[in-house]
This record gives structure tokens, C-alpha cells and sequence, in this order.
């Protein structure tokens, strides 16, 4: 991938866990234990560029400057499966404000389709951090960012821990001017020839937010 948008993490930790992840013998608890560590470890590549400003700290020995987190952080999960990666971001920016959206993906169009929506009127944060473990179609992702920008938002971020091919190109040529960070590029999504149903991630993991909740 050649897009200095797209991002595509090489660490060993994150290649390590997502195989697991991927595993079909992984139950839902440790799944769910998987979904956040690996989010920890994606926050950590997704942050980089952040601002910073400097503050005064006093150590037992003396004053000092150091830093701070300048810009209000706003992590937007899409129900239901990236719900499961704000924990870990959470931990690594406790102030962030968190903003739920609902999409589902209608199962014969794999359209989405929106069913929840609460944010206010204006934007109350600076960067916003789009949370959602597979980035398949594309097409999620795309009205997520569509409606965030509607909002107001200035600086958006996409985070996933797989995408398709087909996925990637929808958002990068909708939203050209986001940043998306990834855990892996899979091969492709399933089409009516494969024995799992079309539109699914190639290996992939199958339905993540099933697999999270146990409800598959
Ligand atoms: C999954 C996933 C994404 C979407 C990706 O959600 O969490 O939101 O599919 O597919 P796309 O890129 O083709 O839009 P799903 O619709 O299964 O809902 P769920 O998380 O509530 O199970
Ligand atoms: N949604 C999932 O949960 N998994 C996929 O592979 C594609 C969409």
C-alpha cells in the first residue's frame, strides 16, 4: 500500500495478537481481552502527530516543563464492534469524550444503515478517532466519516484492526484527507462462490461483533 494515508502497522505485538485474534477457537473473553490490547497498541501509531503543549511539573527534586495533550481527543465508536476498542484507547487518553454512532450492515445490500446518532449540534472536540475493528465494504466507515464531517469535524482518523482492499479504496478516494491505521491488509472480501457469506473479510475473523458479544 502506497498511500502515506494508509498505515499499516508491522509490529511484531500487533502481528502476534491479531493471529490469535483471528483464531477460530478464540472464545469471546479473550477475544474481547485481544480486541483491547491490540487497540492500545493501534492508539499508540494513530497518535503520533498529536499536539502537544508545555506544562510546569514539579518532581521531588524540582520544577520542570514538560507536556501535555493539546487537543480535545474524540473517540467514535461504530456499534457494535468497535465499542470493543475503546477501552484500551480510553486508558491511553482518559479526557478523551467518546461519541457512539450505530451502523449495521444490511445483510443482502451490505449497505449500512444508520439506527444511532446522539452527537450534538456543534463539534466538542478537536481530532476525532473513528473506532471499528473491520473495515470491509468500506461502506460503514465512509457514512461514518460522511456524518462527522457534517458535524463539523476538522481532523478525523480512522482506526481498524483488518481491511479489505476493496474497503480501503472506498474510504481513501470518499475521504481522501484522513489517515487511516490498520492492524493488517487482508486479501479480499468473500463473494458468493466462497462458503462464508459475501462481504466478509478474506481470511478476516469472521463477524467481530458477534464474535465480541457471543452472539454469533
Ligand atoms: C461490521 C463492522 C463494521 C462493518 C464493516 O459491523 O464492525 O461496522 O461491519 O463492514 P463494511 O466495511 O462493509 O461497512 P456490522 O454491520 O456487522 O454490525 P455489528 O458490529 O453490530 O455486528
Ligand atoms: N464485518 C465483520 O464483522 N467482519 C467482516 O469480515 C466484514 C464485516
Amino acid at each position: 500500500m502506497n498511500n502515506p494515508r494508509v498505515h499499516v502497522s508491522n509490529h511484531p505485538l500487533i502481528r502476534h495478537k491479531l493471529t490469535k485474534l483471528r483464531d477460530i477457537n478464540t472464545e469471546p473473553k479473550k477475544f474481547r481481552e485481544l480486541i483491547r490490547e491490540i487497540a492500545i497498541l493501534l492508539a499508540y501509531e494513530a497518535t503520533a502527530d498529536l499536539a502537544v503543549e508545555e506544562n510546569t511539573v514539579v518532581t521531588p527534586l524540582q520544577e520542570t516543563t514538560g507536556y501535555r495533550l493539546k487537543e480535545k481527543i474524540g473517540l467514535v465508536p461504530i456499534l457494535r464492534a468497535g465499542l470493543g476498542m475503546v477501552e484500551g484507547f480510553w486508558e491511553m487518553m482518559p479526557p478523551a469524550e467518546v461519541w457512539h454512532i450505530g451502523f449495521y450492515r444490511d445483510e443482502r445490500t451490505l449497505k449500512p444503515v444508520a439506527y444511532y446518532n446522539r452527537l450534538p449540534v456543534s463539534p466538542t472536540v478537536e481530532v476525532c478517532v473513528v473506532l471499528d475493528p473491520m473495515l470491509a465494504t468500506g461502506g460503514s466507515a465512509v457514512e461514518c466519516v460522511n456524518l462527522l464531517k457534517k458535524w463539523g469535524a476538522q481532523r478525523i482518523k480512522f482506526v481498524g484492526m483488518i481491511g479489505a482492499p476493496e474497503g480501503i479504496a472506498k474510504l481513501t478516494e470518499a475521504h481522501p484527507d484522513i489517515d487511516i491505521f490498520l492492524g493488517a491488509i487482508d486479501e479480499r472480501l468473500t463473494t458468493e462462490e466462497d462458503a462464508f457469506p459475501a462481504g466478509y473479510i478474506m481470511p478476516g475473523l469472521g463477524d467481530a461483533g458477534d464474535r465480541q458479544f457471543g452472539t454469533g
